[in-house]
């Protein structure tokens, strides 16, 4: 494991447990796996929650099921990884399917990604014969006419989401791109469209090139930053939509450490989720950033409530 993945605070006072409900629904904690790593099967969905996570978001489904874009789609850069996977999938209706053959465990919110109003309603009606709660893709920087592409105009957003909140009784979740400077508006606009909270964020936009062969390393030429490098990008994120909305917000972008995790929440977090550290941590990421948690709360004698926001009290 990589040193800095290591928890290092310490057990004083006497509150303990990351318990939490949110969105109607229970959590043993408040770490999620986030959409795009183990999310592919079911099964990969159950070892995360086997491993520690208290809640589970599947790879991003569409309509039909897509190869994505050509390799090199992966690589590593200082402090993350470079991605453009091009939203690989088996098909929603498929993965309903398996979906609803397994018990995993916890909750399971289903990623989705559509092109209009009108399919993600159809996504979400059929993602809802499985799972427990909807994210919406809004927010994948390197797909044409999906996610970002459709994420950054407001009324677009509110449209989408509520269409899809008409479609299902379960909560929906509007998954944001940190790619623009009006994340707090196409925030609001999900609020107004009935979101019963929102992710922040999807990844950076960027890209890598080889300095031997003078190319693009990544098929698609550019991708999504995840990991460490983000983490400043999104607490910020995270710090404004507190300030503007009042939905709960799960963060996302760089959560590896018991620290990484508490700064996310103080800036207005009531729940994380984490996708990169999976790769660079291992799986053990779950256990040990909650124990750690759960740890700095203890120290601190506050629940996980008294610490979400509170940077903005302070
Ligand atoms: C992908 O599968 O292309 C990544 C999904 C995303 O960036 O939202």
């Amino acid at each position: 494991m990589a040193s800095s993945c290591r928890a290092t605070v310490k057990t004083v006072g006497n509150r303990t447990g990351t318990s939490t409900k949110l969105l109607g629904l229970k959590f043993t904690n408040p770490l999620f796996l986030a959409s795009g790593v183990m999310g592919t099967t079911p099964g990969g969905l159950k070892s995360a929650v086997d491993a520690g996570a208290g809640g589970v978001v599947t790879k991003s489904l569409g309509l039909e099921a897509r190869k994505g874009h050509s390799s090199p789609n992966v690589v590593g850069v200082d402090c993350g990884y470079l991605n453009a996977m091009g939203l690989p999938n088996p098909g929603v209706e498929y993965f309903t399917e398996e979906l609803s053959k397994v018990d995993v465990g916890a909750p399971v919110f289903a990623s989705i990604f559509g092109e209009d109003p009108d399919q993600f309603a159809k996504l979400t009606e059929i993602a809802s014969g499985a799972a427990d709660g909807i994210e919406l893709n809004l927010s994948c920087p390197h797909a044409e006419k999906v996610g970002s592409a459709v994420g950054t105009d407001p009324d677009l957003v509110e449209r989408i989401v509520s269409k899809a909140v008409d479609a299902t009784d379960l909560p929906v979740l509007a998954k944001l791109t940190p790619n623009t400077d009006r994340i707090v508006d196409i925030g609001r606009a999900a609020e107004s469209g009935g979101a019963a909270g929102v992710v922040a964020i999807n990844t950076v936009s960027g890209m890598a090139i080889d300095v031997e062969t003078k190319r693009p390393v990544l098929g698609n030429v550019t991708g999504g930053l995840s990991g460490r490098a983000i983490h400043p990008v999104a607490v910020k994120a995270v710090y404004d939509l507190y300030e503007g909305l009042s939905v709960p917000i799960i963060g996302v972008g760089g959560v590896e450490t018991p620290e990484t995790a508490v700064e996310l929440i103080l800036a207005g977090a009531s729940a994380l989720q984490i996708g990169t550290a999976v790769a660079t941590c291992e799986l053990s990421v779950f256990r040990d950033v909650d124990r750690g948690l759960a740890e700095y709360l203890s120290q601190e004698d506050l629940s996980l409530e008294d610490l979400v926001g509170l940077a903005h009290r302070n």
